[in-house]
This record gives structure tokens, C-alpha cells and sequence, in this order.
């Protein structure tokens, strides 16, 4: 029986996730802001889910949680990294209180997690990382600068650590939804256009939630999938948005630096100062 830990589990692809894996018969610590939303799961899968409070911005509480969750449940074969937030608006127009709500929720908590889990996994001989990241972490919309800055830093974070915690038996894993039909979009903080934005490209409705693309269905089969494989992939994008706009931008990102390829060249040489 594989053994879960979810942030975020009250709602979306966290709970999704939470109920697959009770249906597989796998264990579950689920931590969540309100425990009391999983109050259905608790009476139909017993003690198989293990509930507890947790706001991932609280670094104290997150070591808590999972020592916790280690010492009812034994040991914790995927930690999933879930909970995150969305602040939509023109980046000059939010204020430094929800840009610092938004990096703590999506990268610092992110980061302070995977800090505490890996020396739980390798302390058991291994385990599997699961990180949400997003298409947002390979390409940018405007109007979303601020949810691109955590999870592009989260992309590069869990980049460089994967290979750091391999030779552990830690396999870590980098999900990237394109548009899913969740409650995210009705729960992002969406900030009024100043004037000088207002009908500008920072300005736009979102996409309508029954127009995405991504089911939260599939994202959660393709995580429990991906985390059980015995090789699973560092970045499993998914979603037909997704793969589509990913791999254009980064054919372009590509073109443009090869482009740029001879003037990247000459800056290795020292330049007298004429000017
Ligand atoms: N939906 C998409 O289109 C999409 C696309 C790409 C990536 N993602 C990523 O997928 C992940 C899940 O998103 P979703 O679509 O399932 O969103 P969602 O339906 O809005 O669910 C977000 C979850 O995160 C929790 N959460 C937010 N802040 C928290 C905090 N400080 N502490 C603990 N929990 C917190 C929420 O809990 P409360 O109920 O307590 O607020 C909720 O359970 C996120 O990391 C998101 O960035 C989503």
C-alpha cells in the first residue's frame, strides 16, 4: 500500500487526488486549511485518511505535519506539493503584501517543503517528489507576472534539487497543467486595472473555466500514474494546451538564442573601453 501526503486537499486536483488514491486503497495524510471539508472522505475510508490542518505558508507547522504524518502512518512514499494561489493583474498594480502572499504560497512554501520531506524519504531509502508546476513555468501571459515568478522559480528549483536527491532513490516529478476546470480560477485574486492598463494586454477576462481544456480528472490519473511508474519523468506536462503552447515557446526561446549565438560568443572577450 503506497502511503500520500497532499497539500491543498480540500479542493480541485488536490482532492481529486485525495479520493483516487483512497479508491486505489493507498493511505493518505491529506493537510488542508479547513480539515472539515474532507469530513465525507473521513466516513467512507477510515483510518486509510489521515487529516490534518496545515497552511503551507507556515514553515514550523509544515515540519510538524509531516513528522506527524510519518509517526501515525510510518513512512511517506509521495509527497505531493499542491496548494497554490493565483493573483491576476497588471504586475505594477498589485500591492507588495499579494506579491509576497503569492511567492510564500506557490515558491517559498513549495521550497520549504521539499527542505523537510526529502530527509524524511531518504531516511526511509527513498520516495517521490510531486511539485504542481504549470505551463505558466515555461511560458508567460501578461497579466499573470507574478504567478509565472513562483512557478518558473519552482521549475528551477525542483530542477537542480532532483539531481541533488537522486542518488537517494528520490525521484521528483514537475507537473504542468495547461488550463484546468478548477475552482482556481474563481478563487484567484483578481486586481482591478489602474488606468493606464485598463483594456490593455494585462487586462483580460480569463479563458471561461468550462472552456479549458484540462480536466482535473485527467491531471490527477496522469500524477498517481506518473508517481507509481518506476521511472517516472522530471516534467510531465499535460493537458493539449499545454503541449501545444510549451513547445512553441520553446522552440522559439531556442531560435532566438541561436541567433543570438554569435554576439553571446564575443562577449567572452575583453572589450577596451572606448566610450
Ligand atoms: N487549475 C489550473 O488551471 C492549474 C493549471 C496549472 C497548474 N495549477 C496548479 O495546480 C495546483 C492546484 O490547483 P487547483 O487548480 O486544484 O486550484 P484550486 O481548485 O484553487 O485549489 C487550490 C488548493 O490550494 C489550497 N491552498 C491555497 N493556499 C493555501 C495555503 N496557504 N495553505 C494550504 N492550502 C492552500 C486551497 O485550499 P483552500 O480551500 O483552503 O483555499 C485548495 O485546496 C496549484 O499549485 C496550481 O498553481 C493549476
Amino acid at each position: 500500500m503506497t502511503t500520500w501526503f497532499v497539500t491543498g486537499s480540500s479542493r480541485g486536483i488536490g482532492r481529486e487526488l485525495v479520493e483516487r488514491v483512497l479508491a486505489r486503497g493507498d493511505r493518505v495524510a491529506a493537510t488542508l486549511r479547513a480539515p472539515k471539508r474532507l469530513d465525507d472522505l473521513a466516513e467512507r475510508h477510515g483510518d486509510r485518511l489521515w487529516r490534518r490542518r496545515l497552511d503551507v505558508t507556515d514553515t514550523a507547522e509544515v515540519e510538524r505535519a509531516l513528522a506527524e504524518a510519518v509517526a501515525e502512518l510510518g513512512r511517506l512514499d509521495v509527497v505531493v506539493s499542491n496548494a497554490g494561489h493565483g493573483v491576476f493583474g497588471a504586475a505594477e498594480d498589485l500591492s507588495d503584501q499579494q506579491v509576497e502572499d503569492a511567492i510564500a504560497t506557490n515558491l517559498t512554501a513549495s521550497i520549504q517543503l521539499a527542505r523537510r520531506a526529502v530527509p524524511v524519504l531518504r531516511a526511509q531509502g527513498g520516495g517521490t517528489l510531486v511539485q504542481l508546476s504549470s505551463m505558466g513555468g515555461h511560458l508567460t501571459f501578461p497579466g499573470f507576472a507574478i504567478y509565472h515568478a513562483t512557478k518558473w522559480g519552482v521549475e528551477g528549483y525542483f530542477e537542480a534539487l532532483a539531481r541533488e536527491v537522486e542518488p537517494f532513490g528520490i525521484r521528483t516529478v514537475l507537473v504542468e497543467p495547461g488550463m484546468v476546470r478548477t475552482s482556481f480560477y474563481d478563487a484567484a485574486t483578481r486586481v482591478p486595472a489602474s488606468e493606464p492598463y485598463r483594456g490593455g494586454v494585462a487586462d483580460q477576462e480569463p479563458l471561461p473555466v468550462e472552456r479549458m481544456p484540462g480536466s482535473q480528472s485527467g491531471v490527477a490519473h496522469a500524477v498517481i500514474e506518473a508517481a507509481l511508474s518506476d521511472d517516472p519523468p522530471l516534467r510531465l506536462l499535460l493537458n493539449s494546451d499545454a503541449h501545444e503552447l510549451v513547445t512553441g515557446a520553446v522552440r522559439e526561446r531556442l531560435a532566438a538564442f541561436e541567433a543570438r549565438r554569435e554576439a553571446a560568443f564575443a562577449a567572452d572577450a575583453e572589450q577596451p573601453r572606448a566610450y
